[in-house]
């Protein structure tokens, strides 16, 4: 059952990723979009492309590049195959890299080496086993075990859950069972959604809950409404469209809930991966768009891909004179539409004209 949900979960995905570019409404949604945030040019602002460094330090940890693939396959033997496949672009182009949901592991072990081949192809890069908070601490343990993992994501998926015909439907033991996951594993805990967001609130929670690091995971790309939606006889969770906060309202939310903060969801270029580095985020991850690339046009399309917006975000960094992905947080911004009227009701400031850059 897993297994089938899982190769479904490819299918609909790239699909809708395919549609994507001719079917983009977010921008008018509650929270706005990507597009809702701008640089000011400052034309005497551009640096010296070689003083750039995209290492990005956070948690204890130094990354190469402050771009990662996020959490989405394993279980089967072609989500097996997708696995090895990213994991030997991010070890290309020194990316973090994160599996799927480890759940079919935990339930059989016999599919291990679906997950396993992400740590073999990438012995010295940063990976992320990927687990519910439905695990229990010694579940955890097993699945940070197998890939010999830098960190453990727990995803929060409760729209997605609802939503699916076969899902889940309690969902209260959940802080609980964060906090004996955070205590029973060595290795820090990052806690994403899965395309909804997480609020200044939830952030806040997780903290208290002991979680090191949030993934604000928000909408604006993969929509898993639509996706179970579409799994389901009559489809009729479709008014959940637009459900959940865009991942730039998230970061604006969550910044100053004391915790460091990636950002996923809906990043669909470079300047998406600087805007959300210049909004506070450490690293930025994408899923479906590199999966996209990997499905329809190979290993090679995929690191082609992954070297050219790696090149690009070192340029967009040069013209704003960041030397670091820190210092995007530096630059001015220009906050507009449905994302600023956001800011507005939740009182929250807008980034303010920097003396240093004028
Ligand atoms: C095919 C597919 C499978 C996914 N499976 C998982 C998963 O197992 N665990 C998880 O935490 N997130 C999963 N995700 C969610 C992604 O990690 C990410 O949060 C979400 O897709 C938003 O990012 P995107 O807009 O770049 O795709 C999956 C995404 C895709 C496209």
């Amino acid at each position: 059952m897993t297994v089938t949900r899982k190769d479904d979960h490819v299918r609909l995905a790239v699909a809708q990723h395919q549609t994507a570019q001719h079917d983009r409404r977010d921008h008018a949604q509650p929270g706005g979009s990507f597009d809702d945030v701008h640089f000011l040019h400052h034309a005497l602002a551009g640096t010296d492309r070689n003083r750039v460094s995209l290492h990005t330090s956070f948690a204890g940890w130094t990354w190469p590049v402050p771009l990662y693939i996020n959490a989405m396959t394993g279980g089967s033997r072609k989500t097996g195959e997708i696995n090895r496949d990213l994991a030997i672009a991010a070890r290309e182009t020194g990316l973090a890299i994160a599996t799927g949901s480890m759940s079919p592991y935990l339930k059989d072990p016999a599919c291990a080496d679906t997950y396993t081949p992400v740590r073999q192809q990438h012995p010295d890069g940063f990976v992320m086993a990927n687990i519910n908070a439905n695990a229990t601490p010694e579940q955890a343990r097993r699945a940070v075990g197998l890939l010999n993992a830098d960190a453990l994501q727990i995803h929060l998926n409760t729209v997605q859950e609802v939503v699916m015909p076969e899902g889940d439907r309690s969902f209260d033991h959940w802080p609980a069972a964060i906090a004996a996951i955070t205590q029973a594993v060595d290795v820090p805990v990052i806690v994403k959604e899965v395309g909804f967001g997480l609020s200044g609130r939830t952030v806040s929670q997780l903290a208290d809950l002991g979680v090191a690091v949030a993934d604000v995971a928000g909408r604006g790309g993969t929509d898993f409404a639509r996706i179970e939606n579409g799994r389901r006889e009559h489809a009729d969770y479709a008014y959940l469209d637009g459900w959940g906060l865009s991942t730039p309202a998230a970061l604006l939310d969550a910044r100053g809930a004391g915790m460091p903060l990636l950002a996923s969801g809906g990043v669909r270029h470079p300047l998406d991966v600087a805007r959300a580095l210049a909004l506070g985020a450490r690293a930025v991850g994408a899923s479906g768009p590199f999966l996209t690339t990997l499905v329809n046009d190979g290993l090679a399309a995929l690191i082609d891909q992954l070297t050219t917006w790696l090149d690009q975000l070192t340029a967009l960094m040069t013209i704003l004179g960041a030397h670091t992905p820190a210092a995007l947080a530096e630059t001015d911004l220009h906050i507009t539409g449905a994302l600023r009227e956001f800011c507005d009701q939740r009182q929250i400031p807008l980034p303010q004209p920097k003396e240093a850059s004028r």
